[in-house]
């Protein structure tokens, strides 16, 4: 009598996988990556697969917060204790040894040189000055964090990421330097000059198989947005806005996500609105 034999159980498919998890095991570093839109990058693009540096400033406990929503949401996989899948550091990206030291760690920490580098973090000031009211040290502030602490991660990235395929740079830039509004020409002017630097940036990577592109969003409804406005400033941009609302960091993670991953390959050297329609 033949003998009964069991069917094998069936394997993932690979390419069903990859679909799943683009980023398996990629590793990205995130500046800003504890509070608003880099706070849902960092959890989008570990739903991705990847493995995820979550940078901050100041504010440890919020950055704590988001590595641990990851690790517990991956404990049945390879996530431990000894093992996480995000860890935090704190580094300022205006100042280069810090941000040298954000790159040795996202090394150490995951035995990997890291494939992706979101650039999140960024000021504004709340007061919305115009730009002869504006203070030098409040200009000062915003060209250091938004534009030089965008330079240095861009310098540190190139020279750090994997090369030869899957490297990525992703800036956030704004919309608001198509968009020109009184009160914003300090931020403005420092996202515009991040937006040309990661146009040439692409161009000069040329054979690194490292993309760089800027995620410009429109009003997005976090800490940022909302300091020093009051409601009926929040009003008049949900009603200058053509699907009548504001955005949310939701609504711009999943574009990072696609840029991050292989299927993004062909965008590079771009500036990607993501705003609703706003401008
Ligand atoms: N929200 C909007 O409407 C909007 C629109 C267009 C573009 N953007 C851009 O999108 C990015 C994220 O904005 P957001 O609204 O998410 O801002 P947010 O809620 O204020 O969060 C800012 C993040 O950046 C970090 N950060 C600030 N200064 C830093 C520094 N010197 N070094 C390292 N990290 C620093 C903060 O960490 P700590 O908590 O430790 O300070 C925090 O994680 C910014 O580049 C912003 O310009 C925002």
């Amino acid at each position: 009598m033949a003998e009964s034999i069991a069917a094998p159980a069936p394997q993932p498919q690979p390419i069903l996988q990859s679909l799943l998890l683009p980023l398996q095991d990629r590793v990205a570093i995130v500046t800003g990556g504890s509070r608003g839109i880099g706070r849902a990058i960092s959890l989008h693009l570990a739903s991705l697969g990847a493995k995820i540096v979550i940078n901050y400033s100041s504010n440890s406990s919020e950055a704590d917060l988001v590595a641990s929503l990851i690790n517990t949401n991956n404990s049945s996989s390879s996530s431990s204790a000894g093992n996480p899948r995000a860890i935090t550091v704190k580094a300022d990206v205006s100042d280069p040894a810090q941000v040298k030291s954000l790159f040795d760690a996202a090394k150490s920490a995951f035995n990997s040189q890291p494939h992706i580098l979101v650039n999140s973090a960024g000021v504004l000031d709340p007061k919305y000055p115009t730009l002869f009211d504006t203070t030098l040290e409040e200009f000062d502030r915003t060209f250091s964090v938004n534009t030089r602490g965008a330079f240095l991660c861009f310098k540190e990235a190139s020279n750090r990421l994997k090369r030869g395929g899957g490297g990525r740079i992703i800036c956030l830039s704004s919309s608001m330097v198509g968009s020109l509004r009184p009160g914003y020409g300090a931020y403005a002017g420092s996202k515009a000059a991040v937006e040309a630097m990661v146009k040439i940036l692409a161009k000069e990577l040329k054979g690194t198989g490292i993309t760089a592109n800027c995620v410009a969003p429109g009003p997005i409804a976090t800490e940022m947005f909302f300091a020093g406005k009051t409601e009926e400033m929040v009003r008049r941009v949900v009603d200058e806005c053509p699907l009548s609302r504001l955005g949310e960091s939701k609504d711009v993670a999943p574009v990072v996500g696609f840029l991050a991953s292989d299927a993004g390959e062909w965008v590079n050297g771009q500036v990607v609105r993501v705003n609703g329609g706003y401008v």
